[in-house]
């Protein structure tokens, strides 16, 4: 779209106005009557002067609206382009009524609706920067903007104290984190996903106060912080980035909040550490597609609400623990995923599990299984020296069936009878995990 530079008309008009009082009374009257038929264009319906004078706020239901109204067309006429035509509602006196803008009273002023929420997910339009948009609507409080083609500086939001879910994914950020997020202290909800910031993340985004915190598929490279675990973050994805280092044994701190992590596709290296096993409300703990080795640590059979346990392709090794198996019959588990790393053996709780789907062993070096990888790969792997150590505390109470064993199963009746239906009934399809969501680009 092309932007007709309206700027000439308006300094005419203002021109006019400062010298020659009389025509300014004669356009007012002209714009109040064109307010009178609400929601048309601004030209007014007597054609006085140029047909392009400047609305008075006495046009708009309230002053609030009246300066949303200005800074919405100062920022429509920075867009470089809008496919779906989405602006073209944007016209008019009341702002409330355009496209991709919701309208609500601000708790300090009950009856004067304003802008208060801002959805162009999927609205395709471009724009070289927000900077005297988003941050000129003080009374603001979502702005989602997945699928368009902004980009620039994200401006100062200090001066907006309602934001409380800012999500601009899938744009065209760039360079460091947007460290304008930082100080937002209303802020329950940031999605920076799908863009590309690079660099290190500030430690203390994750410690916000945040229900949601995305930041995959970007350039981010750096350790994971070690007081990741002091975050409060219920949803939170580090996916597909450069972020390095070991899972921060910290991570157990977060056992009351973390709900789904999503570390997959990283450069996460060392031991599996223990403390994971404590994580007790989260459903999904994924750090496949990373570096990381060892043995799992049977503390894992304590993740009593995991339903996705993803740690494929990384170099993990040793036997795959019956304890943690026996969360497909005794917790939640759904989907626990083992291929591509190097484990030698599973115990008897997991053979159903591989039958039923549930386990998925594939290009590993158990003998006996299919699709394992070839004699010369697991030689090459077990050659190299081995330092982590194999941690069988359990640190919580295991279902009274369970003596926690890990060679002695005592698979009762209703598990042979039942699991393979049982758990077809209740596995869960990734879209309808919050962080598996926002794996996918475009937000539905
Ligand atoms: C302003 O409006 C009045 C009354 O409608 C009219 O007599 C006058 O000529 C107008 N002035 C200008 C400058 O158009
Ligand atoms: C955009 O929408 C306006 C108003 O609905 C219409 O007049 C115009 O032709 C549309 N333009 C394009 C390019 O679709
Ligand atoms: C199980 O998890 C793996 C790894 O996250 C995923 O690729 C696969 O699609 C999942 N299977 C089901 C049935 O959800």
């Amino acid at each position: 779209m092309n932007i007709k530079p309206p700027s000439s008309l308006l300094l005419l008009l203002l021109f006019f106005q400062t010298i020659t009082p009389s025509i300014s009374i004669n356009i007012s009257i002209g714009i109040g009557v064109g307010g009178g038929e609400g929601g048309e264009s601004p030209s007014p319906s007597p054609p006085v002067g140029c047909g392009c004078e400047e609305p008075q706020p006495s046009d708009f239901p309230n002053l609030k609206q009246y300066k949303a109204y200005n800074i919405i067309q100062r920022f429509k006429q920075t867009l470089t382009c809008d496919p779906l035509n989405v602006t073209s509602s944007w016209t008019g006196f009341l702002p409330c009524t355009y496209q991709g803008f919701y309208c609500a009273s601000p708790p300090y002023s009950p009856d004067t609706p304003t802008i208060f929420s801002i959805d162009f997910n999927g609205f395709h339009l471009c724009a070289p920067s927000l900077s005297g948009f988003i941050d000129q609507l003080p009374d603001l409080s979502l702005f989602h903007s997945n699928s368009n083609s902004f980009s620039g500086d994200l401006p100062d939001l200090t001066s907006l104290p309602y934001l409380y879910e800012l999500d601009i994914s899938n744009n065209l950020f760039s360079g460091p984190y947007p460290s304008n997020t930082l100080p937002l202290s209303q802020l329950t909800f940031l999605d920076l996903r799908f863009n590309r910031f690079s660099g290190s993340v500030p430690g203390t985004i994750f410690l916000k106060d945040l229900d949601v915190l995305f930041l995959n598929n970007n350039l981010f490279s750096q350790p994971l912080p070690r007081d990741l675990g002091n975050s409060p973050v219920a949803y939170l994805t580090l996916a597909n980035n450069g972020f390095t280092g070991p899972i921060p044994n910290s991570l157990c701190k977060a056992a009351d909040r973390l709900a789904e992590v999503l570390f997959i596709n990283n450069k996460l290296s060392g031991c599996l550490p223990y403390e994971i096993g404590l994580l007790r409300i989260a459903t999904v703990f994924d750090a496949g597609d990373n570096l990381l080795t060892g043995p799992i640590p049977w503390s894992f059979a304590c993740l009593k609400s995991v339903e996705q346990l993803n740690l494929a392709n990384n170099y993990l090794y040793g036997r795959v623990p019956d304890v943690v198996c026996s969360l497909a019959k005794f917790g939640q588990l759904e989907n626990f995923s083992l291929s591509g790393n190097y484990f030698t053996s599973v115990g008897v709780t997991c053979w159903p599990l591989i039958k039923s789907g549930v386990l998925d062993v594939r290009r590993n070096c158990i003998p006996g299984c299919p699709d394992q990888r070839p004699a010369w790969e697991c030689v090459r792997f077990f050659m190299k020296p081995k330092f982590c150590p194999l941690s069988i505390h359990i640190p919580c109470s295991l279902h009274g069936d369970w003596n926690g064993n890990d060679h002695s199963v005592r698979p009762s009746p209703p598990f042979r009878a039942v699991p393979g239906r049982r758990m077809a009934e209740r596995r869960r399809s990734p879209a309808s995990y919050v962080t598996y969501s926002a794996l996918t680009k475009k937000t539905s």
